[in-house]
């Protein structure tokens, strides 16, 4: 069997050529990173966990007319999206205060916020990824002031649909990261929703209990980081009961 090409591998995920031209297959690892990959662990089955319910919000997102890369879920660790260009920034939203805007600005970690801030950072671990302004993209070209419009508006409806699905079954939507993908239909360009949405990207809180539902779970040593994946994916009705996230991957090369 001919090996597939790997396009590039990443901290928690491999990106190999796609059958299709224009298409990519996305393999969620087990790996999982924190401080800028200071801190390294391999926890079992969390990238099972991550590529369900990447699907289910991509899914999501694309029923409620919100574009995403995502295009088909293949087996328990990988997913087909569209091959994007990528946006060098990552974009994250905030609901309530938490992680870094917490310790910049010296707030209560679960302060509400007067309104959504979304914030930006350029891409790049080399620098930590740093916290930009939109004066830093549009002087460096990172992106146009069309694509800044096309973002926030992008960012807001994720903000929006992520936070009414978590809502309803009891977990707070603290903050979340997305990443903007460009393809170009035609001689048209526009900007997707790619990379992933889960929780190694947000913080989740349950509503009742505070309990951590994230990554947060990992960079604090606050217990088991599948529980608290398991425990999503179930309300979410992602898991079926009973399954287990524990599945040896499919062998991929
Ligand atoms: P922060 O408070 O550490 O800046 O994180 C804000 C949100 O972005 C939080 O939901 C976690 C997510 N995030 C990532 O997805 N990747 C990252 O590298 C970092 C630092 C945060």
């Amino acid at each position: 069997m001919a090996r597939r090409k790997k396009i590039y591998e990443g901290k928690a995920k491999t990106l190999y050529e796609g059958p299709e031209p224009g298409t990519i297959i996305q393999y969620f690892k087990d790996d999982a990173t924190a401080f800028n990959a200071e801190k390294k662990a391999v926890i079992e089955g969390k990238g099972v966990l991550n590529n369900m319910l990447s699907e289910y919000f991509m899914t999501g997102l694309n029923t409620i007319g919100v574009p995403t890369h995502f295009i088909k879920r293949i087996n328990m660790r990988e997913q087909l999206v569209r091959a994007c260009e990528m946006v060098p920034l990552e974009v994250i939203v905030r609901n309530f205060a938490a992680g870094s805007m917490a310790k910049r600005l010296g707030m209560d970690e679960g302060t509400q916020l007067p309104r959504p801030i979304v914030e930006y950072c350029l891409k790049d671990d080399k620098l930590g990824d740093p916290l930009v302004t939109e004066e830093h993209i549009a002087a460096f070209g990172w992106a146009s002031q069309q694509d800044m419009d096309d973002i926030l508006s992008l960012a807001l409806r994720v903000n929006d649909f992520l936070s009414g699905v978590m809502f309803g079954v009891g977990i707070r939507l603290v903050d979340f990261k997305i990443e903007i993908g460009r393809v170009y239909d035609g001689d048209f360009q526009r900007l997707i929703v790619a990379d992933e949405i889960s929780p190694d990207s947000c913080r989740l809180w349950d509503i009742a209990t505070g309990r951590k539902l994230d990554k947060d779970v990992f960079r604090r040593d606050l217990g088991s980081l599948t529980d608290a994946y398991t425990e999503v994916a179930t309300r979410l009705g992602v898991m079926p009961k009973g399954a287990t996230p524990m599945v040896r991957p499919t062998l991929i090369n």
